[in-house]
């Protein structure tokens, strides 16, 4: 059967259909899919049914997986596969991340100094209501902005933080360990970048970890990154996924912020995620300087 693409979004996102992703693909059809994913920034394959090993290696496809740094999220068949979801085990631990509440907007490992763009999600068990995950197109938003904000942003850059995520989701009084500050020291990435197929820009932004423009006072660059967050996630913007089991769906984390609204706690919701390292020539790879590198210039 024949690819067929069908646009979900508003310039983003695309529904494949036509592939059972458990065969073989044809390296044309794979060229393609590849192509599409760094158009897109967010690819759809609905009812499928894969394996681990089935599922990762059809992830592999567009970038090295990366080994999930939570190692207690991870899947024992393949360790590659992370678990996102509110299960726990018969001991009472969560068998993965990010529980059942809303994960507010957000963009993956920005405060990492060479961040993992790609991600993937499997859905295996849904909530039969919440869990739905926005994406905010950012090529758009970059797009719509008044003239003078995008002069103001011109050649800026932002300070990125774990600790803050930290802090949001796990309490004020919670500090990073020794080890953990050593992983992630702050990192700076520029508020902009260039898309390499399109030539257009995108906004790089992630209120969880974002805390200040470089050269800016602190409030002032924040109130701007503010303002640049709340515009970016306006309606005509986002894509809103309405999961479906077997959904698999790979997003760009470049282009692209992403939200979940939470579900109740006593509903079930299982993804399998993998995450990946994606290549430059098809999609945004934010610069990062290291802020002692930003003081010395
Ligand atoms: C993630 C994430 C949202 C969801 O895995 O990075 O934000 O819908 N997940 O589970
Ligand atoms: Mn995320």
């Amino acid at each position: 059967m024949a690819i067929e693409v069908h646009a979900l979004g508003p310039g983003i996102a695309a529904e494949v259909r036509g592939l059972r992703l458990w065969e073989p693909l044809d390296p044309a059809d794979v060229e393609l899919l590849r192509r599409l994913f760094g158009e897109h920034g967010v690819l759809v394959f609905r009812r499928q049914s894969l394996s681990e090993h089935e599922y990762a290696d059809f992830c592999a496809l567009f970038g090295s997986l990366e080994h999930t740094v939570r190692t207690d999220w991870a899947s024992r068949v393949r360790p590659e596969i992370g678990l996102i979801t509110n299960l726990k085990g018969s001991n009472g631990n969560p068998l993965g991340g990010l529980g059942d509440g809303e994960v507010e907007w957000h963009s993956d490992q920005t405060y990492m100094a060479n961040p993992a763009t790609g991600a993937a999600l499997y859905a295996v068990e849904l909530p039969p209501e919440g869990g739905r995950t926005y994406w905010a197109n950012l090529v758009a938003a970059y797009e719509a902005l008044p003239e003078r904000l995008k002069q103001a942003i011109d050649g800026k850059n932002a300070v990125f933080r774990y600790q803050k995520r930290l802090n949001k989701y796990k309490g004020a009084d919670q500090k990073l360990s020794e080890e953990g500050r050593k992983r992630t020291p702050d990192v700076v990435h520029p508020l902009v970048h260039v898309h390499p197929l399109s030539g257009k820009k995108a906004l790089y932004l992630d209120p969880t970890t974002s805390i200040g423009v470089v050269g800016m006072p602190e409030a002032e660059g924040n109130a701007l990154l503010d303002k640049l967050a709340s515009h970016a996630i306006q309606a005509q913007f986002v894509y809103t996924h309405n999961w479906q089991v077997g959904d698999v769906l790979l997003w760009s984390n470049g282009c692209l912020m992403h939200r979940r609204e939470p579900f109740p706690s006593s509903d079930r919701r299982l993804m399998k995620r993998a995450t990946l390292h994606l290549p430059a020539d098809l999609h945004i790879i934010p610069k990062t300087f290291m802020p002692a590198e930003m003081a010395a210039q």
